[in-house]
């Protein structure tokens, strides 16, 4: 199994890149199933049931989100029928949505786990604690388990990997928006990065118009985030490679952008 993975879709500049490469991207890699972050993907905060269907469209399989995911009202009224969709499995149970779904592909079922951290992110349950719940529930379907975890740190983000190294195929962190370059595969063969990166414009900072941000940090002084319109993008992802058993034989990261064309 092949699952190509794309970081935090951000605002229209972000489905615009997604609509140019995606096709692009398909066709030279054909990954089994492809699943991109949602969190940012309206306005750069959360999700409509217009763009949610674009995207299926578009050929995205299925869906994570993060802290996010309530960011568009409306998602409360379709999230408990979006059946390629999940967020944070560790809210609250009162939370609308569900954090895991198992999917069939071709012939083989496929756990997508979404978890959110709580270093230096809104208060949630344990990850580790429910990701332990889940994977056990998980594993009386299937060997193929893929994590998203949605989290601020380093350190919380790989120690979520080595803790699930050996029981699930992949861990990807997702929500700082920025690739990291430590991908790989740990010992008891989960494949694992800290974070896959956005997918948004690219000459801001995090997907957003640099200026106010830049306001911000000088004056303290609140500022209205700007996610533009239009501009150069970025697309970050992930492609993974499964074994037939479930185990990880490879990750590798995808990056373009216009100091790093697609070739
Ligand atoms: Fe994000
Ligand atoms: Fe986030």
């Amino acid at each position: 199994m092949r699952i190509l993975f794309i970081g935090d879709i951000v605002g229209k500049v972000g489905r615009q890149t997604l609509e140019t490469y995606l096709p692009k991207l398909k066709q030279h890699y054909r990954p089994t199933i492809t699943i991109v972050n949602a969190e940012n993907a309206a306005h750069g905060k959360g999700l409509t049931e217009k763009i949610y269907k674009q995207m299926l469209r578009q050929g995205v399989d299925f869906m994570t989100m993060g802290n996010h995911t309530y960011g568009q009202r409306e998602i409360y009224d379709f999230i408990d029928d979006a059946s390629r969709l999940v967020r944070p499995a560790n809210f609250p149970s009162e939370a609308p949505g569900v954090g895991m779904r198992v999917i069939n592909i071709n012939d083989k079922k496929l756990a997508v786990i979404n978890l959110q951290g709580r270093s230096f992110m809104p208060m949630s349950d344990d990850p580790f604690k429910t990701a332990d719940q889940l994977i056990t529930q998980a594993k009386k379907e299937t060997d193929f388990i893929f994590v998203d975890f949605h989290a601020e740190t380093t350190s919380e983000k790989y120690a979520m990997g080595w803790y699930l190294d050996g029981r699930v195929s992949a861990v990807v962190g997702t929500h700082t928006h920025i690739q990291t370059s430590d991908e790989r595969v740990l010992t008891h063969e989960t494949a694992y990065i800290t974070d896959v990166g956005m997918t948004g414009y690219y000459d801001g900072i995090l997907g957003i118009n640099k200026d106010e941000v830049i306001k911000r940090f000088i004056t303290s002084l609140p500022q209205r985030h700007v996610v533009p319109d239009e501009g150069r993008g970025i697309l970050s992802g992930v492609i993974i490679d499964l074994k037939s058993d479930g185990t990880a034989k490879s990750i590798s990261r995808i990056l373009i952008n216009d100091d790093h064309p697609f070739s």
